[in-house]
Order: C-alpha cells, then structure tokens, then sequence
C-alpha cells in the first residue's frame, strides 16, 4: 500500500517536470509613423486541437507591437471589426485627452478611430489596450492587448540589447480562467492558467549574453512576484515610463497588473543550462491578489479564488534555455543609464487626498466594488479640474482589504513614500501604476503639462480590471 503510494507521487512528480514546453510566441513589429490596427474576432488553440474564442489587433490574439520612435508624429487607424462597441487606450503615453482612447472616445463596431499625436515619452516599454466602461476586463481577457516599444537618442547611446526577438524580448504575462470547453471565464475571480505572449508553458531560447526583457503584467487583477530560479541576479533598468538612473541588482521585484519592468539577465557562460523566470508568490502577504488570501484577513473571501494553484505558491513563469551567443553580443550590464529627475516635492501647487474603500464593509467586500473618495465612475461627472501645468501630489490611502494597483492617464509619476518611508529602488523611476497595500498611503508628485481638455477628460483608476470595470 505504502509503496503504491510513493511510486504514484513519484509519477506525478516527474509528470509535473515532464511538461511540454512551447516555444514562446514572440509578437509581430510594426514601425513606421503610420500603423494600422484592426480589431477583430478570433480563435486561437491556446490548447492544441481546441479552438478558443478570443479578440486579437491584425490577427486571432494578442497585437503587435509597436515601435515608434520620440519626436515623431504618428497616425493610427484603429478599424474596429469587432461585434462591439469598444476603445483603444495607449497606457503610460503622454498623449492629449482626445488621443488617449479613454472609455469616453469609444468606436463602434464598424468603425474606424484615428488618433494622431507627436510621441513625447522617453523610451521604454508602453502598452494599449481596450478601455471601454464595463468591458475592458472581458476585451482584455479575450486577448486585445499589444506591446509600445520607444524608442530615443537618450536610450540609443546606451550600451543596451534592443535587437528584437534576438536579445530583447517583450513578454506579456497573464492568468486566465478557462471553462471546461477551453473558453475564457470573464470576470473570473479563478484564474488559474499562466500564459506568456498567449503561450501556456512557454519556453525561450536566449543567446548566452545580456539579455534585455520587457516585462508587462497584463493580468486581469493578478499581481506577481518576479524572481529567477536559485534566486539568481537579475537587473532592473527601467519602470513603466522608462529607464532608471542605474541598474539595480536585484532577486525579487513585485509587478502589478498595468506595471512593466524593463530588466536584464546576464547568461554569459551559461549555455546548456536553463533558468525560470518564477513568480514567488509564497512570500506575499495576505491582501494581495495572489497571496494566499486575498484579503487582509483570513476570514475574507472572494468568490472563485480558492482552491488554485497559483494562489500563495512558487510557480514558474517561462523556461530560459541558454543557447549560444549571438555575433555581435553585449556582455557587461551598464553601470549608469539616463538621468531622471523627480520634482521637488517644495514644487507642489497643492495636495490632493484619495480614499479607496469598499463599498460593502465587511468580510464580504472583495465581492463588491471599491470606491474613491466615497464615490464610484460616472461617465457624465469629472471629478477633479486640474489647472495646466499644475505641480500636485496626490496622496491616496488604501481603506480596503485588498491592494489597489492605482493607475492614472496622461502623466508619469514619481513616488515620495509608502506610509512616510521612501519607496524601494524599484519603484524611484518614472510610474504610471503604483500598488497600495491595505492601509497604506502612498504619496506621488506629478505635473499635468501640454494638454487641456473640457469635455474629454483622462481617467485615474485600480488596474485590477474587475474593479474598474467595478467603477
Ligand atoms: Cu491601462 Cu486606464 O489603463
Ligand atoms: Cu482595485
């Protein structure tokens, strides 16, 4: 009986390492000034043999990703060939109110949008993605989501690896909850199938050199922690808006979903080894979506979370197999990059207090929607006028039971503390997305430059797309 026993787990064990790995997808490029995007229906075998409804830009999944370069002047056709109503955001760019693709600027199925803006932002790693109120979690979920890659003189002087899908590497990380006929659940408090750019089980072959990953947290509401397996080095150079002043050597970095994270991994000498990019969610604490509670007390519960594997546990993200190196290889990981300089917090014109809560109290509130300041997202209401050029700090206080990742359009941040203590390294670059933890305050300081708009006005919101599309 015993025996039986162990030679069962022993089988499961090496099924478990046994795991077919699938090369990663590795999306497309468009570049250029102009860029044309179609929205459309599709199916996609995220399971071989099984179709898989889903929505893709210019093909069944997914979108490309584009590269445009600072300075340029860019003109997008956004065709949305969709059976509904839908909006194209470009998340982290500096782009005027009626170019932002907000829930108020939508495009009905049938219909074309066509923004066009001078790309202000430095290089680093943006994204798009649908934005319409109440379904951005389900256009996203069912696949529309596409990589911004900027590009700058600033950044071009750098010693970097940026040749595409050679040695610099976009990866888009999302879970997802599929039903028994392989179709995706949304909203779904259950997601419990990791994909890397749509591949479950991904693997990459990476040359034996620095290699450059573009990280982007494009789950619906999970937050991940990044680390390497053996707890490995890896290096951070950049956050949502762009490149740090320098490197920093790091084993864990936190990434909530809208959040991306430009970091380097130095394979020099590593070839025939393979190393995980892991998310070690064991060492969250509870309150966060991921940890094994996701809410600040035990007693809290949310509907779908429990049992799942990905829930508080180590799990592996994608498999690097190391092959050689490529001819013309960058080897040595910078010591500096480019220099960003935070507004002096004596800059501010003023203070603005932010207050999330549930709107049930209570262990049931994760099932219910958040609010700001004691009122949810209405179309018709703007809630705050900003004067151009304003200097602000916002300070936001997190009165729920569960982290917030707090998102806003138009500007980049730089955060001045989580309850009064300086930010870790990690989070001292430019942001667009900042995660508040349970009853934390985190205080930002930001100037709302270039554009004005009276009836278009920007959104500032939780990235959990559940509670967004929550109000
Ligand atoms: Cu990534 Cu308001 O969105
Ligand atoms: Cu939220």
């Amino acid at each position: 009986m015993k025996t039986t026993k162990l030679l069962t787990l022993i089988f499961l064990l090496t099924t478990v390492s046994l795991t077919a790995q699938n090369p990663v997808i590795i999306p497309g490029t468009l570049s250029g000034t102009e860029f044309i995007l179609n929205l459309q229906n599709g199916t996609f075998q995220f399971y071989n043999g099984t179709n898989t409804t889903t929505m893709g830009v210019n093909g069944h999944i997914l979108g490309p990703t584009l590269i445009m370069q600072k300075g340029d002047f860019v003109d997008i056709t956004v065709n949305n060939n969709l059976d509904d109503t839908t909006t194209i955001h470009w998340h982290g760019m500096h782009v005027s109110a009626e170019n932002d693709g907000g829930p108020h600027t939508f495009i009905l199925s049938g219909e074309s949008w066509n923004p066009q803006f001078t790309v202000m932002d430095k290089a680093g790693t943006y994204w798009y993605h649908p934005h319409l109120h109440e379904k951005t979690n389900k256009h996203v979920s069912l696949g529309i989501a596409g990589f911004i890659i900027v590009k700058d003189e600033e950044e071009a002087a750098l010693e970097l690896p940026r040749t595409y899908g050679i040695d610099d590497f976009p990866l888009v990380i999302q879970t997802k909850d599929f039903d028994a006929n392989k179709q995706i659940v949304t909203p779904s408090n259950a997601d419990d199938v990791l994909m890397v750019n749509a591949t479950i089980d991904p693997s990459l072959d990476v040359p034996a050199q620095v290699v450059r990953f573009r990280l982007l947290n494009g789950s619906s509401q999970r937050v991940f922690n990044i680390g390497l397996s053996a707890n490995l080095t890896f290096y951070q150079i950049g956050t949502d808006g762009g490149l740090l002043n320098e490197p920093l050597a790091l084993t864990r970095l936190q990434m909530a979903p809208g959040e991306r994270a430009e970091i380097l991994i130095d394979f020099d000498g590593m070839e025939g080894q393979a190393v995980q990019l892991m998310s070690y969610a064991s060492e969250f604490q509870n309150g966060i979506y991921g940890a094994t509670n996701p809410g600040m007390m035990q007693f809290m519960t949310l509907d779908g979370y429990k049992p799942n594997a990905l829930n508080g546990t180590n799990f592996d993200i994608i498999e690097f197999n190391v092959v050689a190196q490529t001819s013309d290889p960058v080897t040595l990981v910078p010591t500096t990059l480019v220099e960003v300089t935070p507004y002096p917090e004596e800059s501010a014109d003023i203070t603005r207090t932010l207050n999330f809560s549930p709107s049930q109290m209570g262990p049931d509130q994760l099932n219910h929607p958040f609010l700001i300041n004691g009122t949810s997202f209405n179309m018709d209401i703007i809630n705050y006028t900003i004067p151009l050029n304003n200097i602000e700090i916002w300070s936001i206080f997190n009165q729920s039971a569960i982290a917030h990742p707090f998102h806003i359009h138009d500007v980049q941040f730089f955060v001045l503390d989580r309850n009064g203590v300086s930010p870790p390294a990690s989070e001292q670059g430019r942001k667009d997305v900042i995660l508040i933890k349970p009853m934390e305050t985190v205080r930002f300081i930001t100037q709302f430059t270039d554009f004005a708009n009276d009836p278009v006005p920007y959104m500032l919101h939780c990235h959990m797309l559940v509670h967004e599309d929550g109000g």
